[in-house]
């Protein structure tokens, strides 16, 4: 299969009724970010933006609870990702499977190190240190949901000085005690991790999201990719919003708890299928697959098929928890 043919979830027509192969939030975006949107002064938008990366910075690190200097803006954990790819050309780059469409088509040249299981484990995430330079993987995971605890996760850095490890933490704001899912605030080097507010916040189309590391190195190689003007200050001004809004989050994270456990019991009706449990509101599917998404697809419904590139292993189909108020579609 060409690489570059490879679709992502939530990129469908707009014939289609639900879309359930995206995962972000359906919630979002918070009303706060509406209201940013309509308040936003003309000079937000007549100005270039040359203090948008330093606002989007400060306003992470905050929320983090990190260094300012430690964090480096850029447009969405995407940026960073292909900025990764051109930063270690020259070395052994591992990706354990399975694994998110966009490693795939940024790393065609990096070894695929599959697993036990459809999620990352300790000894997985260790063989690909112990044959690669860099490993690249997401977690919270796409497309389980699952995680490893930050406390674990640090004893694999530890062991592995050498390796770099780059972790995606495009998913760490659906859980609700981010601080054991997130690595961001470890005293190792040798990490990098990705953040994002575009999932959890429902803001897809707003192009920001920063990675924090503690490595001068790393951080000096991705600034020297730096453009003039990396981040839009509109996009950072709404993402400052968002994380303002407590309560919507709060909100969120109960309604998406809620609605795994409806989809948890909706998948249960389809025999001959494997579903792989998680703490987010997106499961994946395996076995007979073709069940769920003729079912869905009968009734206008988009579920993510995953393709062979992402080495599942088996038929696998990604279906994200629809909003309490479109369940009955599913019917
Ligand atoms: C694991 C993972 N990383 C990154 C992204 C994209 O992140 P962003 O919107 O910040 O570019 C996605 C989007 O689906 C994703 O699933």
């Amino acid at each position: 299969m060409p690489l570059a043919s490879l679709r992502q979830g939530g990129d469908t027509d707009d014939k289609v009724v639900l879309d359930l192969s995206t995962c972000v939030n359906p919630y979002g975006p918070p009303p706060s970010v509406i209201d940013a949107l309509r308040n936003l002064q003309s000079d937000v938008i007549k100005r270039h933006p040359f203090s948008a990366p330093a606002f989007l910075e400060e306003t992470y690190a905050n929320r983090l609870h990190v260094a300012r200097d430690e964090v480096i803006a850029v447009r969405g954990a995407s940026e960073a990702i292909w900025q990764l790819a051109r930063l270690t050309d020259d070395l052994h780059v591992s990706v354990p499977a399975p694994t998110y469409t966009e490693y795939v088509r940024a790393f065609p040249e990096s070894s695929t190190i599959l697993g036990a299981a459809p999620w990352h484990s300790i000894e997985q995430l260790t063989q690909a240190a112990s044959l690669s330079d860099v490993v690249l993987f997401s977690n919270p995971h796409n497309p389980t949901g699952r995680y490893l605890e930050a406390a674990t996760l640090a004893e694999l850095f530890d062991a592995h000085p050498q390796t770099l490890f780059v972790i995606d933490e495009s998913y760490a704001d659906f859980i609700e005690d981010a601080a054991g899912a997130s690595i961001v605030g470890c005293d190792a080097t040798n990490v990098i991790a990705l953040r994002s507010p575009t999932k959890f916040f429902g803001l897809g189309g707003v192009r920001a999201g920063v990675l924090w590391t503690r490595s001068n190195e790393w951080r000096e190689r991705f600034l020297g990719l730096r453009t003039t003007w990396p981040i839009s200050m509109i996009e950072a001004r709404l993402v400052a919003a968002a994380f303002d809004d407590l309560a919507w989050q709060l909100e969120s994270h109960k309604k998406l708890a809620d609605d795994a456990v409806w989809l948890d019991g909706w998948l249960s009706q389809f025999t001959g299928v494997g579903v792989v449990g998680g703490p987010l509101h997106f499961r994946l599917v395996t076995g007979e697959t073709s069940l769920v998404s003729e079912h869905l697809a009968k009734r206008g419904i988009r579920a993510r098929e995953l393709e062979t590139a992402h080495c599942v292993g088996c038929p696998a189909l990604r279906v994200s928890a629809p909003r309490k108020d479109l369940r009955n579609l599913l019917d």
